[in-house]
């Protein structure tokens, strides 16, 4: 069974009439865009926030009304993906390179759902490296000072060799740390190098993880509160 589409399926049981909804990215995010989609076509109102350029184009597709933070202060949910999901539900998140907007839609939400596969539900953190967007200017210091942190970097490329280029204009640098011992704490020292625009931890975000598996069974995690 798809287990990705499972967990993303059981997350639009949240969403209600009237809601604002923070749409992630990725292919797990894709089963909940479908699922909102099918319903706004059922009758569904909501209005949907996309968190890069191809799930508002994937919205655009499955007609889901789009706003922007211009008209509205407040986001009911937000349902995305992650990378590695943590036993105290922390977060890596940027695989597929959309971490910046994730990180503030995910912020102005006041419920924010992660889904994933039961592959991405891990003890502790560092096995999938860790992106980290930063800015095209002076990226090869903000490597060197990245490096201090002693891990592995690599600058994200395309195929032909060229620089990844986010939805923003920045580069993604991969950092393979292999354990994240303290996330918090990694968070607040990488976000304080000149720069780094925004880290792929997600620490104390998340309300609820919601994993799928390939047996066709779903658990559903709560934050301790
Ligand atoms: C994109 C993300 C995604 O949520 C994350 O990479 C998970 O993707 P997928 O559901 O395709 O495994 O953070 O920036």
């Amino acid at each position: 069974m798809n287990a990705k589409k499972i967990a993303g399926e059981k997350a639009v049981e949240h969403v209600r009439d009237g809601m604002v909804v923070g749409l992630g990215t990725g292919s797990t995010a894709f089963w909940v865009v479908r699922k909102l989609g099918e319903k706004v076509k059922n009758g569904l109102n909501i209005k949907g926030i996309p968190t890069s350029k191809s799930t508002q184009k994937l919205a655009i597709e499955m007609n889901i009304p789009l706003i922007t933070f211009s008209d509205v202060n407040h986001i009911d949910i937000t349902i995305d993906g992650a990378d590695e999901i943590s036993s105290t539900l922390d977060l890596i998140k940027g695989g597929g390179g959309a971490l910046l907007r994730e990180k503030i839609v995910a912020f102005a939400s006041e419920k924010f759902v992660v889904v994933a596969d039961e592959s991405k539900y891990v003890k502790e953190l560092g096995s999938f490296s860790l992106p980290v967007e930063i800015t095209p200017f002076g990226f090869e210091a903000t490597k060197r000072e990245i490096q201090k942190f002693k891990c592995l970097t690599k600058i994200r490329k395309l195929e032909k060799n060229e620089p990844f280029i986010t939805d923003n204009g920045n580069y993604i640098l991969d950092c393979y740390f292999e354990l994240i011992e303290d996330p918090s704490h990694l968070h607040t020292q990488l976000n304080m190098i000149p720069g780094v625009v925004e880290n792929g931890l997600f620490v104390n975000m998340v309300d609820q993880v919601i994993i799928g598996y390939n047996d066709g069974e779903v658990k559903v995690l709560d934050k301790l509160e």
